[in-house]
This record gives structure tokens, C-alpha cells and sequence, in this order.
């Protein structure tokens, strides 16, 4: 999860710490606190995402729509000269599991309206390069529809690779915290740039189980289809948290999935 004044806190960071860690770019520290672990391969649609960039190396989470596209969040991949492999099939993803397929990412496309200021339009299409193998362990998950809103108080799950405490566990197995979509009032009162059109308010109002920066791009699922998409916190707060409204974005999300798959038609102008 990024937080809106990330050079600042980017600067302070690299201030005040020195260890390899800190080398890593904001997206890539995360952890879902207070969660439990899943069962593995329970949540067989989601996609580890390794971002790299020169030498530095970051992680953030997605989740697979069709056998060759992945969504996330556009904040994970809005560096130059990036490079993105993903991971499906996951649960130890330390591991060398037999389940896993290792997929590079051709190309992706960001919102076209995606700001870093507020973090607006927070959403990113992957294109993998090669088709993922639908088994067991690797499966798609629905969107919403345009006109399917998820209603105030719902409970919805979040899962993803990171840390489990303020403290800087890392978990090597995925994680899964359960948390409620919240009246957009209380998000709009931390800023003025939430947009209730396109964002969920989401979280644990006792703030003890939250998501955060390496959980970037995970889905937030409710009644088994993925409704948002992590996205940002405010400041140090654990409460509320910033979900990408993905039913707004559905006609968007459609157009791509055409246009990818003329892509993959041979002779195509932008295919190869
Ligand atoms: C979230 O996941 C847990 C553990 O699998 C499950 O018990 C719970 O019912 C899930 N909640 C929702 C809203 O799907």
C-alpha cells in the first residue's frame, strides 16, 4: 500500500535507516497484520508480482481475471524502466512449489487517468506473455459488473505476502485478513481526495487488522468476486485504508481484454 506523500516519506526513510531493506521502493514493504494464514491454495486466483527495476527489487500482489491478465495497482509498476514477472499458483513463495507458474508480463496498461497526487484511478493491466494453465491451484476470479456496487458493511477478505506486524515479519505464505467496506464519509473526512466513485473506504474500525504497502494490487473479495483493489493507507493509520473501486472501472477493464486479445491474433499491428 503506498502512501500519498511517498517521496517524503521515501527521503526519511533513507534517512534514517541503512539496512538493504530500505533500498527497496515503497511498494515493496507490505504485510496484511493481524491476519491468518490461508489454507494453501484456497485462493488459487492470486498473483505474486516482482518488480524490477535496475537492482532494486519490489513486490506487490494482483490477482488473475483471464488465463493472460493479471489487474493490480497502477501505483505498483508507475516507475520507468520496469520489469514484471508474476507468480501463480503460490503459497510459500520462497519456495520452489511444483504449483507455481512463472509468468513475465509483455506489456500492461495503466489507467489513462491515473494520478499519483490521491492516488486516483489506482489500476494497471498486466498482459502475460504466455497464457496461465488453469488448474486446481491457478484460476480466474469474476469482476463485478458496472451497476454492481458493493453495499456499506459487507465483509470482504484481503490476502496477500508481507509482513504480519508493525515490527517487520516478513511472511513467506500467504496471508488473509477479513475486513468491512465502510460509509465513504469516513475516508472523505481524512481527504479530499477520496472519490467515492471510484474508491472503497474499507477496514477494521479497531484497527488492529489492516493491509498494507506490499499488499498493493491484492483483491478485496466479497461474496467471491474481487470488488477493489488495495491500494492506499493514510499515514502510519491502520484505519481506513483506500480500496480501488473496481465496478466503476469494469467497461474500462473490458475494452483492454478486447484489445489484448487482438493483439495475439498473428499478422496484428501490435502483435509480437
Ligand atoms: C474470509 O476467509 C475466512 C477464512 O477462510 C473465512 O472464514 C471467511 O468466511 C471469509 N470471509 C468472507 C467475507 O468471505
Amino acid at each position: 500500500m503506498a502512501l500519498s506523500h511517498q517521496h517524503w516519506w521515501e527521503m526519511l526513510l533513507l534517512l534514517l535507516l541503512t539496512n538493504a531493506f530500505v533500498l527497496l521502493p515503497w511498494a515493496g514493504a507490505g504485510r496484511i497484520i493481524d491476519g491468518q494464514k490461508v489454507k494453501p491454495h484456497s485462493r488459487p486466483y492470486m498473483a505474486h508480482l516482482k518488480i524490477q527495476r535496475g537492482s532494486q527489487t519490489s513486490y506487490c500482489g494482483g490477482f488473475l481475471i483471464r488465463p493472460d491478465a493479471v489487474l493490480s495497482a497502477a501505483h505498483c509498476v508507475d516507475k520507468e524502466g520496469v520489469r514484471v514477472t508474476v507468480t501463480l499458483g503460490a503459497h510459500n513463495i520462497r519456495l520452489w512449489e511444483w504449483s507455481q507458474q512463472k509468468i513475465r508480463v509483455g506489456h500492461w496498461v495503466v489507467h489513462p487517468k491515473y494520478s499519483r497526487v490521491g492516488l486516483k484511478n489506482d489500476i494497471v493491466l498486466l498482459k502475460l506473455e504466455k497464457n496461465a494453465r488453469i488448474n486446481k491451484n491457478v484460476q480466474i476470479i469474476p469482476i463485478p459488473d458496472e451497476k454492481e456496487s458493493v453495499r456499506e458493511g459487507a465483509l470482504c477478505n484481503v490476502s496477500g505476502w508481507g509482513w504480519t506486524s508493525m515490527k517487520g515479519h516478513k511472511s513467506n505464505v500467504l496471508m488473509e485478513v477479513e475486513l468491512k467496506v465502510q460509509k465513504e464519509e469516513i475516508c472523505q473526512q481524512r481527504s479530499s481526495n477520496f472519490q467515492h466513485q471510484s474508491m472503497l473506504c474499507v477496514g477494521d474500525e479497531c484497527s488492529k487488522k489492516a493491509t498494507s504497502k506490499g499488499d498493493s494490487g491484492g483483491p478485496l473479495v466479497c461474496n467471491k468476486k474481487a470488488h477493489g483493489i488495495v491500494s492506499h493507507g493514510y499515514g502510519d493509520c491502520l484505519f481506513p485504508e483506500v480500496f480501488t473501486r473496481i465496478s466503476h472501472f469494469e467497461p474500462w477493464i473490458r475494452e483492454q481484454l478486447r484489445r489484448f486479445a487482438l493483439q495475439d491474433i498473428p499478422g496484428s499491428p501490435s502483435s509480437g
